[in-house]
């Protein structure tokens, strides 16, 4: 099986219906936030703060090269992960590209303020999520299979995912 990556904005669900999504396919699951962590020892809040975005970004790219060496895994992104143009080429030629979707309003209801995510740090974090949305919606838009996650639960989301997937495979 090609990988399936779980794209999208934060608190668009990738974590928890990519772990569902490897559930029903029988197949391991892989945080690239989680690989960022694991190769700094150090939360994601603590290595935007104490190194900066940009570090943050090349980490990222490395983790992505690193996991993407695999094949046969469910892995979800970081929400900035398809900021990058290379990120973007290896994300797209490295398996079965999804992006979740959601509105700000249930993004903003879903995370509940920043929830350990230096970039909705501070006041309004509404507006942030509004902003930075917009800002990246042409590159979210660019990923052809989409998947709008209000309403929904993981379960659901990861059971249409699962179909497509089987759909696809099967031709
Ligand atoms: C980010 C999203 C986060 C994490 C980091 C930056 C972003 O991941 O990678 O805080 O730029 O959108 P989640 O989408 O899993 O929250």
């Amino acid at each position: 099986m090609r990988n399936i990556i779980i794209s999208g904005f934060m608190g668009t669900g990738k974590t928890v219906t990519g772990i569902k999504l490897s559930q029903y396919l029988k197949c391991p699951f892989i945080d690239i936030d989680a690989v960022v962590e694991e190769m700094e020892m150090k939360s994601i809040s603590n290595i935007f703060k104490e190194k900066g975005e940009d570090y943050f970004r090349k980490l990222e790219t490395q983790a992505i090269k690193r996991v993407l060496k695999r094949e046969g895994q469910v892995i979800s992104t970081g929400g900035g992960s398809l900021l990058k143009q290379e990120n973007r080429k290896l994300l797209k030629d490295g398996g079965l590209l999804f992006c979740l979707s959601a509105s700000p309003e249930e993004i903003y209801r879903r995370v509940g303020g920043a929830g350990g995510r230096p970039l909705l740090e501070g006041k309004d974090p509404l507006n942030k999520i509004r902003m930075i949305l917009s800002e990246r919606q042409s590159i979210y838009n660019e990923v052809s299979h989409s998947i709008e996650t209000d309403g929904k639960s993981p379960e659901e989301v990861a059971k249409r995912i699962f179909k497509i997937v089987k759909e696809l495979e099967g031709k």
